[in-house]
């Protein structure tokens, strides 16, 4: 999918959004925030915040940035930071992930929930995600990928043509988005219902550049 695309799909999502993906990847939600051993200053950004589902979750003394390129899912979560006076969300943009707009090093923690699927160049996102993490900190992404029982795998590629039309693809592959990526993962856990999504802490151990040109965000 492309930006237009996803931006299309998500236009559409906004509004029921909640209902429908609200409690069934609440777990996942919660468990990477716990992951994430948040510490009061640490600063984080979340990229792909959707509707800020996520945004209650973290803790009060934490600095929380987050970034989506869905206008009207960005909207949402701007409502909610308001409604619910989170004031550890100091930033709300509408940014690509694969070309972020954030200098070297600026975060402590960097997340991606249920987005490395949906991103047309998920290795980009991830190098984007690495270059604006501080070397030493720590990087988190939960998401589904493609089961390894051969039956549900099966399923999942016969969906795949719909891709665009669920605004994901739901027979993304583990071993090759860690192979492109070069994730340094150092823990894998089952999560929500029946383990079907996977969470993952990497370590940002190493020097990512910035892959590529730039890109125009349509506003
Ligand atoms: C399945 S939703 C997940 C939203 C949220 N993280 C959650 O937990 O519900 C995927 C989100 O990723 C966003 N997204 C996809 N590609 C993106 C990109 N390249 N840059 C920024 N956001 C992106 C979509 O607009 C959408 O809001």
């Amino acid at each position: 999918m492309d930006i237009n695309a996803i931006q299309k799909v998500y236009r559409r999502y906004a509004q029921g959004y909640d209902i429908y993906f609200g409690a069934l990847l609440q777990p996942g939600r919660k468990a990477i925030i716990e992951k994430m051993h948040c510490r009061s200053g640490d600063r984080i950004l979340e990229v792909g915040v959707g509707t800020g589902l996520s945004l209650p979750l973290y803790p009060r003394g934490v600095h929380v940035t987050g970034i989506d390129i869905s206008r009207e899912m960005l909207a949402r979560a701007h409502a909610r930071t308001i409604r619910l006076h989170l004031d550890h969300v100091m930033v709300l943009r509408l940014m690509d992930a694969e070309f972020l707009q954030f200098p070297d090093n600026s975060f402590d923690k960097v997340v991606a929930m249920y987005v490395v699927s949906v991103a047309p160049h998920p290795a980009r996102l991830v190098s984007e995600m690495r270059r604006v993490c501080r070397p030493g900190g720590e990087l988190f992404i939960v998401n589904h990928f493609q089961h390894t029982n051969p039956v549900v795998g099966g399923l999942e590629r016969l969906f795949a043509p719909l891709s665009r039309l669920m605004g994901f693809h739901p027979d993304f592959s583990l071993e090759n988005f860690l192979r492109e990526s070069g994730l340094d993962v150092a823990e894998r856990t089952p999560v929500n219902a029946l383990g079907y999504w996977t969470l993952l802490r990497a370590c940002n151990g190493k020097t990512a550049v910035r892959l590529g040109a730039s890109r125009t965000v349509a506003t």
